[in-house]
């Protein structure tokens, strides 16, 4: 999919379907807060949330006094949504509405957290500049947070085809820039009452 249609099927999503009624929403991302809190980050590391959507870990974050939290989508209707929520909080955050694949920053994030948008990417050139653009953006021993379905999960997602994940095959994609240092499956309960596995890893940028 070209970058003007996926930006097209996202904005479309955001303006059409109530987003606390899609298939990833939750209540609360509990597995990502816990690996985050295991990181024992500074309050004023940089952390970048892409394809943050309408999701609620901005909230969390913010709650618990990240300063320096960025936030990137494809869909800026998704951005709106998740800054009407958070109201004046909003302020507190930075706010990218960008193709990931047209994302150029400075090597100065201390964690890059990824759920859920990373699998969308199916071509190898894709996924080659996703691993470039995030190798190029976390600091030497930085942290990726990476969840996509796995091998178990589902093949679609949004009415999208995906491509799902065993650790050894996101290790494949990683490792030229990243060393794998945990990965842990977990089901989720989708608003519609199914479950779906997603792989998350953590990853460490090289030095
Ligand atoms: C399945 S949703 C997950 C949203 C959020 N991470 C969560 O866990 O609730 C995927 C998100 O990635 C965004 N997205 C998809 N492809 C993207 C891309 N190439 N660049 C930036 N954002 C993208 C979509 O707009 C959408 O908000």
């Amino acid at each position: 999919m070209k970058a003007p249609e996926r930006e097209a099927h996202w904005q479309n999503i955001y303006q059409t379907k109530d987003s606390q009624q899609v298939s990833w929403y939750q209540v609360k991302p509990e597995a990502s807060l816990e690996w985050i809190a295991s990181l024992k980050l500074e309050k004023e590391d940089a952390i970048l949330d892409v394809g943050a959507g309408d999701s609620r870990l901005a909230d969390f974050l913010l709650d618990e006094g990240y300063q320096n939290l960025r936030l990137l989508d494809i869909s800026e209707e998704a951005l709106k949504l998740a800054q009407h929520r958070l109201k004046e909080k909003a302020e507190l955050a930075q706010w990218f509405n960008s193709d990931i694949l047209d994302f150029k920053s400075q090597q100065d994030y201390k964690l890059w957290h990824d759920r859920a948008a990373f699998h969308f990417l199916r071509d190898d050139a894709a996924i080659q500049k996703y691993v470039q653009i995030a190798a190029d953006s976390i600091m030497d021993k930085g942290y990726l947070i990476l969840a996509t379905f796995s091998n178990n999960g589902p093949l679609k997602c949004s009415g999208l085809e995906i491509q799902r994940y065993d650790e050894l095959q996101l290790v494949d994609r990683f490792n030229q820039h990243f060393e794998l240092l945990d990965h842990q499956r977990v089901q989720h309960q989708t608003p519609s009452g199914g479950t779906q596995e997603f792989l998350y890893a953590l990853f460490q940028r090289n030095a």
